[in-house]
């Protein structure tokens, strides 16, 4: 029977295709079956087993075979030792915090982060666990600078930035991070791996919601921490055994089908977003419109350098007119749909109204009312006539 060992040599869609996938031994398919099990067989005398182990199949929670495959397939594509898939790209982001973070620890992220990331930092962590946080601006290095302290043991950013699209300096934060003793964690959920790999640039951790970009079907949820083996051992053990975020195996190997065309899929989400964002900046209806990929985005040039081959498919743009008028635009859409997430095949647009409690934090065109868009796989003629009907109905 053949053996594939497709390894780190090869391109990168051939690693989306054939990462993580053998030939079945038991049947002989060639695609790795589903095991819905939750429980794995135990060896002839298991007394001496450490039921918390995340190493080898024992019990669901501890490690499957379909998490196992997609773990496989991750990790190549972003170029690391290891990875732990999660539950949820939250899942991912609290197991993290939790492993590595003890009562007194400080960490510094970014101003522009899911919410989620936000809350955990900037207060259940604060407040629960007295682990302090100190929210910067992190396209702004010298303000990362001053915001180390002598117990700073993370720094956490996202880029690009959901929802503004701000772009931090990945390698610039990882030798800040270093040089104070501190890790890097990266959220790349906005890129994917087929844009932007942070490891290579220096992060010591890197994020996933895999419910966006990589599985891309909108029908799944899943998140992962990917990274060094010896740095993610004891986040393997608490986020899956501990925490018990463990993603199902049907959710997982419903990931690990959809990344297959993740590089496919990206060249397209790339191509249409950087037309739909030239198109949005020419429209005088339109306030502002940000994209990496726009020569006009303030960090355009730091995309550049660590964002390849394009930039993604989320751009962030408002509208001249009030509350109203920005709720009728979406009301007016026919093709894009209005519904929170990302990364889907279908473009979805979400209005952010001036009542976030963040709205403060970004920079000033978005502190009122503006969208998150993300451009998925349409025609990109039809994305940009239904934006331009829509736009002109006022
Ligand atoms: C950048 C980013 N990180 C993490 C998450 C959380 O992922 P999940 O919804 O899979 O928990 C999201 C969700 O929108 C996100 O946009």
């Amino acid at each position: 029977m053949q053996e594939k060992h497709i390894d780190g040599t090869f391109g990168f869609a051939t690693r989306a295709v054939h990462g993580g996938n053998e030939i079945d031994a038991e049947t002989g398919a060639i695609r790795r079956p589903i095991t819905m099990a939750n429980s794995y067989a135990l060896p002839y005398d298991p007394s001496e087993m450490n039921w918390s182990s995340a190493n080898g199949n024992l019990y669901t929670r501890n490690g499957g075979a379909n998490q196992g495959y997609l773990q496989q397939k991750l990790a190549l594509l972003h170029g690391t030792q290891d990875c732990v898939v999660l539950a949820s790209g939250v899942a991912a982001l609290s197991g993290l915090y939790f492993s590595l973070l003890q009562s007194g620890d400080h960490v510094v992220f970014s101003n522009v982060t899911y919410i989620a990331a936000y809350r955990l930092l900037g207060e259940l962590f604060k407040n629960k666990f007295q682990v302090q946080s100190t929210l910067v601006d992190t396209t702004d290095l010298a303000a990362v600078r001053a915001a180390i302290r002598p117990n700073t043991k993370l720094i956490h950013i996202e880029t690009p930035g959901n929802p503004t699209t701000g772009v931090t300096d990945i390698a610039a934060l990882a030798q800040i991070a270093h040089t104070a003793g501190a890790r890097l964690s990266v959220d790349n959920t906005f890129a994917s791996p087929f844009n932007q790999r942070p490891a290579e640039l220096g992060a010591d951790y890197v994020i996933e919601s895999l419910t966006k970009y990589i599985n891309g079907h909108g029908d799944a949820m899943g998140g992962a921490i990917l990274g060094k083996t010896e740095l993610l051992e004891g986040i393997r053990a608490q986020a899956q055994v501990n925490l018990g975020g463990t993603v199902s195996p049907f959710n997982a190997w419903l990931i690990m089908r959809g990344a297959v065309t993740l590089p496919l899929r990206m060249r397209q989400h790339n191509e249409s977003a950087l037309a739909v964002a030239r198109f949005l900046e020419e429209q005088p209806e339109v306030r502002f419109a940000a994209y990496p990929g726009l020569e006009s985005h303030p960090q355009h040039q730091i995309a550049r350098r660590q964002m390849s081959p394009g930039f993604g498919g989320m751009i962030a743009f408002g509208l001249h007119g009030d509350h109203d008028l920005h709720c009728r635009f979406v009301e007016r859409l026919r093709v894009i749909t209005s519904a929170v997430s990302l990364g889907h095949d279908e473009s979805l647009i979400v209005f952010l109204g001036e009542n976030d409690e963040r709205q403060h934090l970004y920079p000033a065109e978005f502190r009122c009312g503006f969208f998150r868009l993300s451009v998925g796989l349409e025609d990109a003629g039809d994305l940009i006539a239904d934006l331009g009907a829509a736009l002109r109905k006022d």
